[in-house]
C-alpha cells in the first residue's frame, strides 16, 4: 500500500491531520479538516500509519498559503487561518483538560500572538555537511533554511550571513536577539564577519567575543539574558502572561515563585508584594536572576538555587500564594505534596504542556478549585500554547 486516498477527520494534538486507512489511524503533517487528498504511506507502524500529502484533492476553507515551503520543521499548522489556530489550540487544551482532569468551561480566552511573524527571539540552528538549518521532527534530517518567518529578522539577517561561512567544523549555533545579540557556536569558525552584529558571541563554551551576558527589556524592566539559562521567546506574549499572573494573584504578602529561571516573574511581582522566594535548578539563571535584583533596584525578593522538589520540602516559609512555571515534565509527585502541605491560599500554574497540567491539576484537585484558565498563544503556527491557570483553596 504505497498511495492511498484519505480525508481528514480533525487534528491531533499535535496539528496533524488525522485519518482512518482500513480502520487503521493514519497521522498526516499538512492536512486540514476535512481534506481530501492521496498520500504516500512513509511508515507503517502496529498501531498507526504516518502519510505525507502527494495530491490535494479537496482543500479546507481554512487553509491559507504558508509564509514558507518547509515541512516538519515544527510550524505544524502554518497553512491554516490564524483565528483557527486559535480555536484548535483552545479546543485541544479543553479536551485534555476535561479527560485527564474533568475539568469543564473553565478556559476563559486565548490571547492571541500580536506579530504573528518575527516573533521569536531566539533560535536553536543545527550545521550538517556545512548547511544550516532545522532537523526534520524527529530525526536528524537537516532541512536548510534560508529565512524564517518565525525568527527576529535580525537573527534572518545572521542566517544570511552564516550561510557564507565555512560551517564544516560547527555542530549547532543558537542565536538570541534581545536588541543585543548573543551567538553561541557548538564547534570551530571565523567569527569576524558575526561581530559587527552581535554583542557577544561564545565558542565551544567560552566567551570569545564581547560580553557575557545581553540585556533583555520586559516592561518596565530589564533582564540579563546569558548563554545557557532560559528566557521566554516571545517578550510581547510573555508580558501578557506575567501580567495575567498579577492579575490572578491579586494582592497578598507573600508569594513562591517555584521554577522561576531568571527570576523575571518574582521581579514582575515585587511591587506588590512584601516578599517573593523564587527556586531554580539552574545556576547560571539563579546568576542572573540575583544581578536582575540589583539591575532593577529590587529589595524584596530572595533567590534560592536548587530543585523545587527537594527546596520545598525543607523551605519553612508560609506563604500566601504559589506561581510555578515548570518545564514541560510539569511537577513531581512529591513537590505536589509538599505543596500542599504549605497550603497557600491562591496557586497559579503557568503551563506549556497540556498533558502534564491536567495530571497536575488532578493531584491538587483533593485542596484546591480550578476557578480560570487563560491561554497564551506564545508560539504561533505551531501546536504548542501556554496556559495560566487560577487555583484557589477549597
Ligand atoms: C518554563 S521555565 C520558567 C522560567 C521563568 N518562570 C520565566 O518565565 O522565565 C522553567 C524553569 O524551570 C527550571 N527547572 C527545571 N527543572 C527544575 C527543578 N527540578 N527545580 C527547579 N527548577 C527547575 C528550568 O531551568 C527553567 O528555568
Amino acid at each position: 500500500m504505497d498511495e492511498v486516498f484519505v480525508e481528514c477527520e480533525k487534528l491531533d494534538h499535535f496539528g496533524r491531520g488525522l485519518c482512518h486507512v482500513s480502520g487503521k489511524i493514519m497521522f498526516v503533517p499538512n492536512l486540514l479538516p476535512l481534506e481530501k487528498a492521496f498520500v504516500r504511506v512513509i511508515s507503517d507502524k502496529r498501531k498507526y500509519m504516518i502519510g505525507e500529502v502527494v495530491r490535494l484533492v479537496k482543500k479546507s476553507d481554512d487553509r491559507i498559503e504558508a509564509k514558507c515551503g518547509l515541512v516538519n520543521c515544527g510550524c505544524a499548522i502554518k497553512a491554516m487561518n490564524y483565528d483557527k489556530t486559535l480555536e484548535f489550540k483552545k479546543n485541544k487544551v479543553t479536551e485534555i483538560l476535561k479527560k485527564y482532569s474533568g475539568l469543564d468551561g473553565v478556559i476563559k480566552e486565548i490571547i492571541p500572538s500580536e506579530n504573528v511573524y518575527f516573533y521569536r527571539n531566539k533560535i536553536t540552528l543545527k550545521v550538517k555537511d556545512g548547511k544550516i538549518g532545522y532537523f526534520k521532527n524527529d530525526s536528524n534530517e537537516l532541512i536548510e533554511v534560508k529565512k524564517c518567518f518565525l525568527a527576529s529578522e535580525k537573527i534572518n539577517k545572521i542566517i544570511g550571513i552564516l550561510k557564507e561561512l565555512d560551517l564544516s567544523k560547527v555542530k549547532e549555533i543558537v542565536i538570541k536577539d534581545f536588541d543585543e545579540v548573543m551567538i553561541i557556536i557548538d564547534g570551530i569558525m571565523d567569527i569576524e564577519l558575526l561581530k559587527e552584529c552581535a554583542g557577544s558571541i561564545y565558542m565551544e563554551g567560552k566567551l570569545v567575543y564581547g560580553k557575557e551576558f545581553i540585556i533583555a527589556k520586559l516592561g518596565k524592566f530589564k533582564f540579563y539574558v546569558s548563554k545557557d539559562a532560559f528566557f521566554q521567546v516571545n517578550l510581547e506574549v510573555a508580558l501578557k502572561l506575567y501580567n495575567k499572573v498579577l492579575e490572578y494573584l491579586g494582592k497578598s504578602n507573600s508569594v513562591l515563585d517555584l521554577y522561576c529561571g531568571t527570576g523575571t516573574i518574582s521581579i514582575f511581582l515585587s511591587k506588590y508584594f512584601e516578599s517573593v522566594i523564587g527556586v531554580e535548578i539552574n545556576e547560571e539563571a539563579i546568576k542572573c536572576a540575583n544581578l536582575n535584583k540589583d539591575l532593577n533596584g529590587i529589595n524584596n525578593v530572595r533567590f534560592i538555587c536548587g530543585d523545587v522538589s527537594k527546596e520545598i520540602h525543607y523551605l519553612k516559609v508560609q506563604v500566601d500564594s504559589i506561581v510555578m512555571d515548570p518545564p514541560r515534565s510539569g511537577l513531581t509527585k512529591s513537590g505536589i505534596e509538599d505543596i500542599l502541605k504549605i497550603s497557600p491560599k491562591k496557586m497559579v500554574y503557568v503551563s506549556c504542556d497540556p498533558m502534564t497540567l491536567a495530571r497536575d491539576l488532578r493531584l491538587l484537585s483533593s485542596d484546591y478549585e480550578v476557578k480560570e484558565v487563560t491561554l497564551f498563544d506564545m508560539f504561533p503556527w505551531t501546536y504548542h500554547v501556554e496556559s495560566v491557570v487560577l487555583c484557589v483553596k477549597k
